[in-house]
């Protein structure tokens, strides 16, 4: 058996799927130097939170977990112990110093582009051995590259991953949408390359994973440099992953309207090991608000796309995310998200009322919406989009399909496992085990998963 590692570390993750991934990195780099993961911040010597900058109330939750953490750091202290407090994430990138005045507990803040230098960050700021430390600030966007200095650290450890993992294939955003943080906070569009994307495939699937979520804020702007030199666009990406061993299913998340090209659809349409999902945000269904939120497409540009995404793969599963009240939104144009709704319908989706970001364009807008009126506006938006889940769910009762078991149920015995459409699906697990894919039927369903039995044979 392992020893106890001498040190331990306790990440707390906030916002979206790329924060998971970045914080598995760091718990994968720090293992390395001796930090073991822990669920509780009171045993850990280092404790990060991994930030989201979205949305207001995400940013202000980072504070109130400081002030929650700050008696337990000088507990710690006090009894002679490390207790180091760090903010990584996008909150760290858009406030930087500014989180160390607001919050004098915290001891490091870094960056998103920054999460490399993690190990000299740690060294330095713990050299001394004193409990009384210099404060560190790093948010630079460094030239060198994050992923390769990471896999490079990392010797080849991929910790917990579970049957489903994610892999970040693009980062970053050159989009500007007026209400939106990520470029600021993430930078500049960035592809890693194919080669690299690959042999980190590779070393999950030998650790046991079956499916592979590909990351990007723009995932499918990926334009990654293959080992031939020319570019792969995320439909070739996924094509190449596709003949991984091992890996039986391929996703990937957030796409952008604007990038979702034909070689994509094709292999959404062809490739057995893409699952039939697509996120694809619209955000509004006014062309007057899409332009002002600069998204760069219409409406009707949108329903147009979907419809030619469906005839590829009629049985494809969308979802979405909508802003509501935006800066301007009249009834009117609420009206037409509404409208843009029922056409396309969605299996899934999330929907947000607009938030006010610092520095955004939309921030300075002179009509903005008052809060009453954006929270009647998202009761009435959320009441459609369950209405449309429930009816997408109601359509698979009696129907087959295979299914990954993830983890086990809260129910003794049981299993829950994802469909190919991304539904939670219960099952009574009858001598099966996570990692497997089993033929099962629905028996029941509700608004938020499916039962279903195996089907025997
Ligand atoms: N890159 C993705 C989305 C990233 S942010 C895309 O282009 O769609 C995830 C979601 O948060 C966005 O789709 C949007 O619906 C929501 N969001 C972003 N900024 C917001 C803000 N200022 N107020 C409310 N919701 C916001
Ligand atoms: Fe934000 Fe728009 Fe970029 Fe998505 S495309 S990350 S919403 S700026
Ligand atoms: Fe939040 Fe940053 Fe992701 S702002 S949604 S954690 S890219």
């Amino acid at each position: 058996m392992n020893a106890e590692p001498a040190k331990k570390v306790f990440i707390k993750t906030y916002g979206c799927q790329m924060n998971v991934y970045d914080s598995q990195r760091m718990n994968d780099v720090l293992d390395t130097l001796g930090y073991g993961a822990t669920q509780s911040p009171q045993d850990a010597d280092l404790i990060i939170l991994n930030t989201c900058h979205i949305r207001e109330k995400a940013a202000e939750k980072v504070y109130s977990e400081i002030g929650r953490l700050r008696p337990l750091k000088q507990a710690r202290i006090d009894a002679g112990k490390q207790a180091v407090i760090a903010v990584a994430g996008c909150v760290a990138q858009a406030e930087g110093k500014e989180i160390i005045r607001r919050a004098p507990a915290v001891d490091l803040v870094f960056g998103p582009q920054t999460y490399h230098r993690l190990p000299q960050l740690i060294q330095s700021i713990t050299a001394d051995g004193s409990l009384k430390r210099k404060k560190i600030v790093e948010t630079d966007f460094p030239a060198e590259d994050k992923f390769e200095a990471l896999e490079n650290d990392k010797t080849g450890k991929h910790l917990n991953r579970g049957v489903s993992a994610f892999v970040t294939v693009q980062e970053g955003c050159d989009k500007f949408c007026s209400f939106c943080v990520v470029p600021f906070t993430r930078g500049a569009e960035f592809s890693r390359p194919v080669a690299q994307i690959r042999a980190e495939t590779q070393e999950l699937a030998a650790a046991g994973v079956r499916e592979i979520t590909l990351l990007g804020q723009n995932v499918n702007a990926y334009s990654g440099a293959g080992e031939n030199g020319e570019n792969y666009s995320l439909g070739r990406l996924l094509e190449d992953l596709s003949d991984i061993d091992g890996i039986e299913r391929l996703r990937f998340t957030t796409s952008h309207p604007r990038d979702m090209d034909d070689e994509l659809i094709a292999a959404i349409a062809s490739n057995d090991k893409v699952m039939p999902y697509l996120h694809l945000p619209v955000q509004a269904g006014s062309d007057s608000i899409l332009k002002s939120m600069n998204r760069q497409h219409t409406a009707e540009h949108y329903i147009n796309l979907v419809g030619k995404i469906r005839s590829a793969r009629p049985d494809i599963a969308l979802s979405g995310d909508f802003i509501v009240g935006f800066p301007g939104e009249t009834d009117a144009d609420f009206e037409d998200t509404l409208a843009l709704v029922r056409e396309v319908t969605y299996a899934q989706a999330y929907s947000f009322k607009y938030s006010v970001r610092p520095g955004t364009k939309a921030a300075d807008m002179a009509t903005q919406v008052p809060e009453e009126v954006k929270s009647e506006r998202l009761a009435r938006l959320q009441a459609l989009l369950n209405e449309q889940q429930m009816q997408f769910n109601q359509t698979f009762l009696d129907r087959e399909f295979d299914l990954l078991l993830e983890r086990p149920g809260r129910q003794e015995g049981q299993l829950v496992g994802r469909s190919p459409y991304l539904q939670s699906v219960h099952i009574d697990g009858n001598g099966h085990k996570i990692g497997d894919i089993v033929r099962v039927c629905v028996n029941s369903v509700g608004p938020n998963s499916l039962s279903a039995h195996i089907i025997e044979g």
